[in-house]
C-alpha cells in the first residue's frame, strides 16, 4: 500500500503545489474563509466525497467512504485561516490581500488535508473504514475548533490527527512527541480598585498602582515558590492600565494577561490559586479586586498509540532520519485539544524549514515554507490512516 501512496501523491504534487500557491495568494482572516472554503470544497468534491459547507460557520467537512467493514470513522484536521500580517515576501503568488498573510502555514495544511483527501480517494477501495477531513476556520483566534465540534463534525468519529508545519524542523522530516504537545492557555483579567487623592498625601489614599506592582510581584515569585517546579506555568500579563495623572493618586488598575500550563493538575488549580493571591494582597492593603479567569483551550496531549502510528509510518516511508522525536513540549496553543475532549489524537510537526535560507519563525511576516514538505506530509498522513485500522 505504502508504494501505491506514494506514487499516486507523487503524481499529485504539481497540482498539490498549485493548489497551496493559490491559498497562499488569497488569504482570508479567521471565521471569514469565505472563498478558501469554497475552493476546498470543489476539490473534495471533484475527487467524489460527500461535502459539507458551512459547518462551525466557514468550515468545511468531506467524508470518504471506506468500502471495508470497519465501522469506524478516522478525522484528519486541517486549519484554513491566515494572519493579520502585511506580507513581506517576493513571490510569484504573493498575498494578493493587503495586510493579511498566510504566515502560519496553514495554506499548507489544507493542501495537506486536499492531498490525503486526493490519494485516499483513489484508493477508497482498499480503505477498510471512513475518513472525514475536517477544514477547520478561525485556528488564530482559537474558536474554530469550538464551533465545529458545536455543528456536529466530531459526531461518530473514533480518533483525529492533525499537524502543524514547523520552520525549525528541516523539510522532508516529521517532528512526533509522545504526550504533551502545546499547553494550555487560559485568559487572565484582573481588576484593582483603591481610592483617588493627592499625590502630595498618600496615606489618605489607596494607591491602585502600587497594589498592582505588589500583585504583579507576588503572582511571579509565588510561581516559583508555591507551584511544583517540574509543572512549568507561564503567567504573563501584557497589558496594563491606570492612573490619569502624575500627582493624582490612581483609583483603579486593570490588567491583562496570558496563563499557561501543561500539567493537568496546575491546569485544575490555576484559577483558584490566582484569586486567592491577587485577593490577598489586595485586602492587606484595602483595595477591592476582581479575578477574571477564562478558559482558553486545554493543553494537546496525544495519545500514544496514534502517535506509534505517524511515528512508524514516517519511518516507513522516508527513513529513519526523518523522524525527530521532540524533546520538549511547547507554551504555544492550539485549539486542536478541543477535539481531543472527544476523542483520542495525535497532532504531529511537519518540517518546512529549507536547508540553505534563513527560516523565520511563525508569525514573520518573511515566513515561508519548503514545499517538499508537502509530498513527506500528505504520504504520511494518507499511509498513517491506512495504517489506523490495523494497529488502532
Ligand atoms: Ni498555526
Amino acid at each position: 500500500m505504502l508504494a501505491e501512496i506514494k506514487d499516486i501523491a507523487q503524481k499529485f504534487t504539481p497540482r498539490l503545489i498549485e493548489i497551496r500557491r493559490h491559498l497562499h495568494a488569497h488569504p482570508e482572516l479567521s471565521g471569514k474563509e469565505h472563498q478558501t472554503s469554497a475552493y476546498i470544497a470543489g476539490v473534495l468534491s471533484s475527487c467524489g466525497l460527500s461535502v459539507k459547507e458551512a459547518v462551525g460557520k466557514t468550515g468545511v467537512v468531506g467524508e470518504l467512504v471506506g468500502k471495508g467493514s470497519d465501522r469506524r470513522t478516522l478525522a484528519i484536521r486541517t486549519d484554513m485561516d491566515a494572519l493579520p500580517i502585511q506580507e513581506h515576501l517576493e513571490l510569484d503568488f504573493a498575498s494578493a490581500n493587503p495586510g493579511i498573510m498566510h504566515a502560519c502555514g496553514h495554506d499548507v495544511h489544507a493542501t495537506l488535508g486536499m492531498g490525503t483527501a486526493m490519494v485516499l480517494s483513489q484508493l477508497s477501495d482498499s480503505l477498510p473504514g471512513n475518513v472525514r477531513f475536517l477544514f477547520q476556520p478561525a485556528e488564530e483566534i482559537a474558536l474554530g475548533a469550538k464551533w465545529m465540534v458545536q455543528d456536529g463534525a466530531m459526531n461518530g468519529v473514533n480518533a483525529i490527527y492533525g499537524v502543524h508545519v514547523f520552520p525549525s524542523i528541516p523539510a522532508r522530516c516529521v517532528g512526533i512527541r509522545y504526550g504533551a504537545l502545546t499547553s494550555a492557555a487560559d485568559e487572565l483579567e484582573i481588576l484593582i480598585q483603591g481610592e483617588s487623592g493627592h499625590g502630595a498625601r498618600p496615606h489618605q489614599a489607596i494607591d491602585a498602582i502600587w497594589i498592582a506592582a505588589q500583585v504583579i510581584t507576588s503572582l511571579q515569585q509565588a510561581i516559583s515558590r508555591t507551584q511544583n517546579p517540574l509543572h512549568p506555568i507561564v503567567l504573563s500579563l501584557g497589558q496594563i492600565e491606570g492612573g490619569r495623572a502624575p500627582n493624582i493618586i490612581a483609583d483603579r488598575v486593570t490588567m491583562k494577561g496570558t496563563v499557561r500550563s501543561l500539567h493537568p493538575e496546575s491546569y485544575d488549580n490555576l484559577p483558584q490559586w490566582i484569586n486567592n493571591i491577587v485577593q490577598g494582597v489586595c485586602q492587606t492593603y484595602g483595595a477591592k479586586c476582581q479575578v477574571d479567569y477564562r478558559r482558553g483551550v486545554p493543553s494537546v496531549h496525544n495519545d500514544d498509540t496514534l502517535t506509534q502510528i505517524i511515528e512508524s509510518a514516517t519511518r516507513e516511508a522516508w527513513g529513519d532520519n526523518s523522524v525527530q522525536i521532540l524533546p520538549e513540549p511547547s507554551l504555544g496553543a492550539e485549539d486542536f485539544s478541543v477535539y481531543l475532549d472527544n476523542v483520542p489524537g495525535c497532532m504531529f510537526r511537519l518540517g518546512v524549514g529549507h536547508g540553505n535560507k534563513i527560516n523565520y519563525p511563525l508569525h514573520h511576516p518573511k515566513f515561508e515554507v519548503d514545499e517538499d514538505a508537502i509530498l513527506t506530509g500528505v504520504v504520511t498522513m494518507a499511509y498513517a490512516a491506512y495504517k489506523y485500522w490495523q494497529m488502532a
